[in-house]
């Protein structure tokens, strides 16, 4: 806050007369300090007018004031404003008297700058010209008086300007950025990521967290971290403080049939046969706190539809009840189903999906997280160590191999982080708790290239991400609409895979492996060129995967 920015509109002072410290008749009252006076006696401050608020049995002391305020500043304007209070100390009557004041004033910020003296006045008026000025009541800054140390000194004093946007205080700003950089690390469980997309991502999740209540939708592969950011998520908030309730989980995926509803939304006592005792409902206990529903895309339809009232209206009917209950909790929501998707074959309601796609996060796979596999496998091991008490290493070589082979377009590891997690926890458990050697990391890749064999990469390793996520050169706007149905899934998935490959026979590759491994397919390369050229797309060299024409031979 420099002085000149003071200089460039009307610099208006806003203070209250203070009855005690401004008092003074003779010529001695230039011997002490006067905190109102005080403000027009320092050179580098130039006033172009003061507000002087004053209680009506102080008006002959508020002439003064001004009288003398006109001598040492005569440019400086004197408004001599009156406010009668019954009580100079009841906060409620000042705060509202003075709120009615400010409001009764034709203030102009966008002409004139404000600052409020507080130096003089009750605590309690001082504590409201605070709060006015903080929620903008009064436009404008504080401005502080204080005395020379050295009593009675004719000296003005110093002041002190305050803006209260906080943000623009170097060391306030600093601490702001530490606390940010915290909740990022608490994210994140300290695990040093380098993945640029993923970083980022978890950037903007810790600002979601911390400043809106809105529902986060959390989307991604099986084992890429959902439940665990779920988690995650709440904690961060329950620190800082915005949620006191629990944190309650639901797996949409377990809840069947009948008995799903009132495992939601609970039950009175004698709302169906067998109902002996009421339930509460998830959505009940999450009051107050967190509810993650895993798995979402497996909620029914009418759950769905009670669910979508329930969040928008904060209240909702248990089964069987004439009166409804209350809850209000952070909605997080995971799946591994492409919502979208499911909107279109009529399995989601797409106003549910409007109201929790608001703050939607995309979690990469390990397999688009390569330079996290690093970070992580020392998260892992540092785990093991921890909860098994052993010391676990990787000898040099060891580790090498098993770094190298994770990141080769053979690792699969289509249950992401789960895959992870359990290789450390075997190769740390067969080393018994010494050093993991390369024979036990070639084992430990037998066993998870076996596991991967088996998983179904469909619908878990490549899910269909929403088509907007496929850049692909010279695709039309429209070109999803103008598929079937039929054939969307398979092209996403198909694309997809594509463009995590470096090359169209490493894609074949994995697209044909459970045919190839049972020697149905001969040339995988062939077959996927075909394939994608029926829809337009061509792969070229140097560009990867390039559209190329609409008129597709049927
Ligand atoms: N950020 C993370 N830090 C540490 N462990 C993680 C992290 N994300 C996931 N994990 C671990 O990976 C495994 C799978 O994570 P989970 O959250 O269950 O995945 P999802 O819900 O997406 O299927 C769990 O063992 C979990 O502890
Ligand atoms: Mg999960």
């Amino acid at each position: 806050m420099s002085n000149s920015y003071l200089q460039t509109k009307t610099n208006v002072a806003i203070g209250l007369l203070g009855p005690k410290l401004d008092r003074g008749d003779g010529p001695l009252r230039w011997e002490h300090w006067r905190p109102t006076v005080s403000l027009f006696q320092h050179e580098n401050l130039l006033w172009d007018r003061l507000e002087l608020i004053h209680e009506g049995k102080f008006s002959k002391l508020a002439r003064r004031v001004a009288d003398d305020i006109q001598m040492v500043s005569p440019e400086t304007e004197v408004v001599l404003l009156q406010l009668d209070f019954r009580d100079a100390w009841n906060f409620e009557e000042v705060f509202s008297k003075l709120d009615e004041l400010a409001r009764s004033m034709e203030l102009d910020p966008e002409e004139e700058d404000y600052w409020v003296h507080i130096s003089t006045g009750s605590h309690v008026q001082q504590i409201c010209l605070f709060l006015l000025t903080e929620s903008g009541r009064f436009p404008g800054g504080l401005v502080q008086t204080s005395p020379e140390k050295r009593p009675n000194s004719s000296s003005p004093g110093s002041y002190q300007l305050i803006d209260l946007d906080l943000s623009k205080y170097d060391k306030i700003a600093d601490r702001f950025l530490q606390d940010q950089q915290e909740a990022v690390d608490f994210l994140k469980s300290g695990i040093a990521t380098r993945n640029p997309e993923f970083n980022a991502l978890i950037d903007q999740l810790e600002r979601v967290a911390i400043h809106s209540k809105a529902p986060i939708l959390l989307m991604g592969p099986t084992g890429a971290g959902k439940s665990h950011l779920a988690r995650k998520i709440f904690e961060l908030k329950k620190s800082r403080r915005q949620i006191s309730g629990p944190f309650v989980e639901v797996n949409c995926a377990t809840l069947r049939g009948e008995s799903s509803m009132s495992a939601m939304f609970g039950h009175v006592r004698g709302a169906f046969t067998g109902a002996a005792q009421s339930r509460q409902g998830y959505l009940r206990s999450a009051n107050g706190g967190a509810l993650f529903l895993d798995e979402i895309g497996e909620l029914g339809l009418d759950e769905q539809a009670m669910l979508l009232r329930a969040i928008e209206e904060k209240r909702f009917f248990p089964v069987g009840a004439d009166k409804e209950v209350e809850s209000d909790f952070q909605l997080i929501a995971g799946t591994n189903r492409d919502l979208k998707q499911e909107i279109l074959t009529g399995r989601f309601r797409e106003d549910l999906f409007t109201r929790i796609h608001l703050w939607t996060f995309h979690l990469p796979g390990l397999r688009q997280r390569p330079e996290d596999i690093e970070p992580n496998l020392d998260y892992e091991l540092e785990s093991y160590s921890r909860s098994s008490g052993m010391h676990v290493q990787f000898n040099k070589e060891a580790r090498d191999i098993f770094l190298r082979l994770s990141m080769s377009p053979d690792a699969l590891w289509t249950g992401n982080f789960r895959d992870l997690n359990a290789a450390v926890y075997r190769m740390a458990t067969l080393s018994g708790g010494k050093r993991i050697t390369p024979q036990l990391v070639q084992d430990e890749w037998k066993r998870l290239q076996y596991g991967w064999i088996g998983a179904n990469q469909g619908s878990d390793s490549f899910p269909t991400t929403p088509t907007a996520k496929l850049d692909i050169q010279n695709l039309p706007d429209d070109f999803w609409e103008s598929l079937d149905l039929f054939d969307r899934p398979q092209l996403e998935t198909v694309l997809q895979v594509c463009m995590e490959s470096r090359g169209l026979s490493e894609a074949g590759r994995r697209l044909y492996q459970h045919s190839r491994l049972k020697k149905k397919s001969s040339n995988d390369t062939d077959r996927l060129r075909k394939y994608l050229k029926k829809f337009g797309f061509v792969w070229k060299q140097g560009k990867g995967l390039v559209y190329q024409s609409k008129s597709s031979p049927k």
